[in-house]
């Protein structure tokens, strides 16, 4: 490929891969599987890295994150972020309503616009024609911080658009709460402080100088409003996030305009119920007077727009009482306190347990046994403690001091440098091997039915388990002879133990529990090396070749094989017959020269011979990709029984289109 074609291909597939980010992340709807987009990211990748002269920073390749930065520039907001004046109950609200009606000169209801408030980081993004050129913290509301590597991590926000427009939209960051437990959970692994809430979690993710700590963070955006040179043509504000939503910019869906305050306070009480289901944080409801023109009218304070309230909601808390303290060893032995709780009800459900993190935590919040304290739903399921009510102490209370000593195995617990957690480094710990198992078996891991926490447990108290391997040589009668166990249920679980030895190897890869190798990066080394055996024998350097793998994880692989007691259950595995081999397509694997090779084919109507999943395999396989829709960009429609809509379309755009039998003949090309 020569400069010209190449500038040509990375620019379209700049396009297509942003277009298809713009489904996955702002549409959350998906018209290609993860195994095309990676291929599409890896021709550029590539392409880029043949001709570094193409590379520009608003390539989708660049949301993985930059170089590290020594310090984050200052950036003045021409225009400055105010914030909004706050409501905490129905008479603010109707005072707000009453102040807009005076200040406009009117008696007639005023129409407004609800939206959630987002329990994130407000941030500002600027666009030069048509690129996303910086996007800053709101600071103090007139200096901020230029933040625009890790902003660029957010694949929902576009980085550029085809027209040349200049302007600034605004909005909230934040993490999404599935995001937010997943950090958390891996930073309780390692034993580093955790993350108080999904706002704090954000904020520190934005704020870090190595972008590829924002990237590995899966931040989310919600836009809600547009300022500058270009502002949109629109009269209002709903006219105007109807636009923003058009040019690609992820809009929160939940939002309503009612004319009259009273809609305005129904819709917000109909929140404060329903605020738990929502996937992310959200600590209010804002209220904005719809009509730009009156907004105009109304004008600023020295800190906030006339125009628009923050209505707080009640904190998720309540008090109740300590009982004690329990601990739990986890599967890579690090040691966590919970509180066990006189029962109170929080946000609709009954709670009795609450996290403590760790020892540290429990020493600065003071926590006692026998204490008052005040509890917190933090994200959807974990409640938290998060302080202490002191005052309301008897003087029964009784300190409590962490062990010293492993509660499941009894060696000394350690903490390793830099490390908040106390570990448990026995490796031959029964918590963490039980745990290790449990995890194995795990949904997303091997994913054997029938095989939850309880039975591991059960099976492991009867000796029948000692590691992952042991599951595959369980016997019936054994089994049967176990309490609670029926015919009916030892048989399922052993046909669900069956089905899981033709998993896939990165699911084995993920389910051995290989520290710091989380499903992403088990699925690199599967597709990379193809079997265990090849994963076995390979150097630190050769793991480390692969792209979004680091020295942590490659070392802490190399580690892990090396150990004679993982070749020994490998081994055992193998013997059983699990699956060792990587069943999706490899890179080497597709073919380049067949009759589908680059190009995008659009299945419709109904296939008689083969699925629809069996086609988009063989179109793969043959270096094609499968796309949802058919547009200018598509090369060939394959057009089964009955199709429809999409065959005219093709017709129309005059698009080659093949009947079943040919695509079959051709796959056999
Ligand atoms: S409008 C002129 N709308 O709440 C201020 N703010 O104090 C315009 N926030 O700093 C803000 N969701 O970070 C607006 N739908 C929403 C919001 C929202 C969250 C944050 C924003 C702002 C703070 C208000």
């Amino acid at each position: 490929m020569d400069r010209t074609e190449a500038t040509a291909r990375v620019e379209e597939l700049r396009r297509i891969i942003e277009q298809h980010n713009y489904l996955y992340y702002v549409k959350d709807d998906p018209q290609i599987s993860d195994y095309e987009w990676d291929q599409l990211m890896r021709e550029l990748i590539q392409l880029e890295g043949e001709f570094p002269e193409l590379l520009t920073p608003d390539s989708p390749t660049q949301r993985v994150g930059a170089t590290p930065l020594a310090f984050f520039e200052k950036v003045e907001h021409t225009i400055p972020m105010l914030s909004l004046a706050n409501a905490f109950d129905e008479q603010d609200l109707r005072d707000f309503d009453r102040r807009v009606q005076q200040g406009i000169g009117t008696d007639a209801p005023i129409a407004y616009v609800c939206e959630l408030k987002i329990d994130g980081l407000a941030v500002s993004l600027r666009y030069e024609n048509g690129r996303f050129v910086r996007g800053a913290t709101r600071g103090d509301g007139r200096t901020g911080e230029d933040i625009t590597q890790n902003l660029r991590t957010i694949r929902s926000i576009p980085l550029a658009f085809n027209k040349p427009m200049s302007f600034e939209v605004r909005g909230e960051a934040y993490m999404p709460r599935r995001v937010f437990e997943r950090v958390n959970k891996e930073r309780a692994e390692r034993g580093e402080p955790l993350f108080a809430n999904p706002r704090n979690a954000a904020a520190g993710s934005l704020r870090q100088l190595d972008p590829k700590i924002a990237a590995e963070r899966s931040l989310d955006i919600f836009l809600y409003s547009m300022v500058g040179e270009e502002a949109l043509p629109a009269d209002s504000h709903s006219e105007a996030l109807a636009l923003l939503e058009e040019l690609g910019f992820k809009v929160n869906p939940e939002r309503r305009t009612f004319v009259g305050i009273d809609g305005v306070i129904e819709f917000i009480a109909g929140w404060i119920e329903k605020r738990s289901q929502l996937p992310y944080d959200i600590d209010g409801m804002v209220v904005k007077v719809d009509s730009f023109a009156y907004q105009e009218e109304l004008g600023f304070t020295a800190k906030s727009p006339r125009w628009a309230i923050a209505y707080k909601f009640p904190a998720e808390e309540a008090v109740t009482v300590l009982r004690g303290i329990e601990i739990t060893v986890g599967r890579t032995g690090a040691v966590t306190p919970t509180a066990i709780l006189d029962p109170v009800s929080l946000a609709g459900t009954t709670v009795k347990r609450a996290s403590l993190h760790n020892e540290d935590m429990i020493r600065e919040k003071g926590i006692m046994i026998g204490d008052h304290v005040v509890v917190k739903k933090a994200g959807d399921i974990i409640p938290e403690v998060v302080e202490v009510k002191t005052e309301q102490r008897t003087g029964e209370e009784q300190p409590y001091h962490m062990p010293t000593h492993c509660p499941a195995c009894g060696s000394g617990l350690v903490r390793l440098d830099e490390e908040v957690a106390l570990r448990c480094i026995n490796p031959q710990c029964p918590a963490q091997i039980r745990e290790g198992i449990i995890h194995f078996v795990s949904r997303n891991a091997m994913n054997i039915e029938g095989l939850g926490e309880k039975v591991v447990t059960q099976l492991y108290e009867h000796q029948l388990i000692r590691d992952v391997a042991d599951l595959y040589y369980l016997k019936r009668d054994e089994l049967i002879s176990l309490e609670r166990m029926g015919e009916k249920s030892v048989d399922n679980m052993l046909a669900a133990i069956e089905k899981s030895k033709n998993n896939s190897l990165e699911r084995l890869l993920f389910g051995l529990g290989i520290r710091f190798v989380g499903e992403k990066a088990a699925r690199l080394l599967a597709r990379h090396f193809g079997t265990m055996e090849a994963l076995q024998e390979a150097s630190e350097e050769e793991i480390l070749s692969i792209h979004e793998i680091g020295t942590k994880i490659a070392e802490s692989i190399a580690l892990y094989f090396s150990k004679p007691e993982v070749t020994e259950t490998l081994n055992r595995l193998r013997a059983a017959g699990v699956n060792m081999t990587y069943k999706g397509l490899r890179p080497e694997e597709v073919d380049q020269d067949s009759p589908f090779s680059g190009k995008t084919v659009v299945l419709t109507g109904t296939l008689e011979q083969v699925t629809r999943k069996e086609a988009q395999q063989l179109i793969e396989g043959k270096g094609g990709k499968v796309s949802g829709s058919v547009s200018k960009k598509t090369d060939l429609v394959v057009a089964g029984e009955s199709a429809g809509s999409k065959l005219e379309k093709a017709n129309e755009l005059g698009i080659q289109v093949i009947d079943e039998q040919t695509f079959i003949d051709w796959t056999k090309a």
